[in-house]
């Protein structure tokens, strides 16, 4: 069952006093939701949030279905986002997001076997003069070619498996 982190707690905490509504602090609660919870926000994960800032988790749900940003199934360690909008598509985005599909083996949106790399396009990530672009985690890689997208694939992978 999921809960949040002693430090997860105390953020939510902090999150409230700095909004003079509940709802504002939202957001930034959904992000470490997510983020404690392998990537992902689980209605169990909504429902312990909600009991966490005293607030019904409709409200949660609200946000949660309305932004893309949160993950309503699991996803890879590695979430690769394509931006797939226009200077992007322009620019071989669509190409880009199946050449790492094909490479991993795993449809788009689902989860590679060795659970490690989940595909999605994605609408504009705010990096359009440096199309085509991906994001993963926090970090965008930019001007990407299908070569360089696989290399900062794998060397994440090995980052990530060296943890
Ligand atoms: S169109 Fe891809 S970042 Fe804007």
């Amino acid at each position: 069952m999921f809960q949040l982190s002693p430090a997860g707690i105390d953020f939510v905490k902090t999150e409230l006093n700095r909004y003079e509504t509940k709802r504002s602090a939202i957001l930034p609660c959904l992000y470490k939701v997510q983020e404690e919870n392998g990537g992902w926000v689980s209605p169990e994960a909504v429902n312990h949030l909600a009991d966490v800032m005293d607030i019904p988790a409709a409200h949660i749900n609200e946000v949660l279905y309305f932004y893309t940003m949160y993950n309503k199934k699991p996803v890879g360690r590695l979430h690769v986002q394509v931006c797939a909008t226009i200077s992007c598509a322009m620019n071989g985005a669509r190409e880009l997001a199946k050449h790492i599909c094909d490479k991993y083996q795993v449809k788009e949106g689902e989860i590679s076997d060795d659970g490690m790399v989940t595909v999605t396009k994605v609408e504009c990530l705010g990096s359009c003069g440096t199309a085509p672009m991906m994001q993963i985690g926090n970090a965008y890689y930019e001007n990407l070619t299908k070569e360089s997208a696989i290399e900062v694939i794998e060397d994440l992978k090995k980052k990530s498996t060296n943890q």
